[in-house]
């Protein structure tokens, strides 16, 4: 009996393991990106199909900014587990649509990051307009509540409570209480 506690602590952990790390690049959540907009995504569906909502912090409006709808398909996690995925924006206060293309990776530290590029079509009255209604860019996200958004510079991973991050590099060895 006591021989056989380590060896099912340690089956515990060959189980355990591989599923907490297969999470990690799952859109399911809330992201923040370099510009300060917000998006949610819901459910990630078994084809990877989803849909969410986008705040964006910027715009080339003057009307007011809204939360506005989008939808995507993501590639399965457990084929590939730094993911492509695409999703299209219908801004609800604006004539225009934006689409974004990216790739989750796992930092160093094991914080995801979004990296995107993106495409936002403009709506023009004229077709003689059309070649100045397309617009291209990039955006980076990371998970709100993460490490990086309470400001640590690596990707810190120390998560919950009452940790705070530890500004070192590449990655902490230790969490701080406060
Ligand atoms: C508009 O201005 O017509 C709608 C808002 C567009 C916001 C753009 S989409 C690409 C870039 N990334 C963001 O988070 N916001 C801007």
């Amino acid at each position: 009996m006591v021989q056989a506690t380590p060896f099912l602590l340690l089956l515990s952990l060959a189980l355990v393991a591989p599923g907490l790390s297969a999470r990690k690049c799952v859109l399911t959540g809330r992201w923040f990106n370099d510009l300060g907009s917000n998006m949610t995504i819901y459910t990630v569906d078994e084809e990877g199909e989803f849909t969410g909502s986008y705040t964006t912090a910027v715009s080339d409006t003057a009307d007011k900014i809204q939360p506005s709808p989008l939808v995507g398909f993501q590639h399965s996690v457990t084929q590939n587990r730094q993911p492509t995925f695409g999703f299209t924006v219908k801004w609800t206060f604006s004539d225009s649509i934006t689409v974004f293309t990216g790739q989750c990776f796992v930092d160093e530290c094991g914080n995801e990051v979004l990296k995107t590029m993106w495409l936002m079509r403009s709506h023009v009255d004229n077709m003689k307009d059309d070649w100045k209604a397309t617009r291209v860019g990039n955006n980076t996200f990371f998970r709100l509540d993460s490490p990086k958004e309470r400001g640590c510079q690596h990707g810190v991973s120390c998560t919950g409570g009452r940790a705070r991050c530890v500004d070192t590099c590449p990655c902490p060895t230790t969490c701080f209480s406060q």
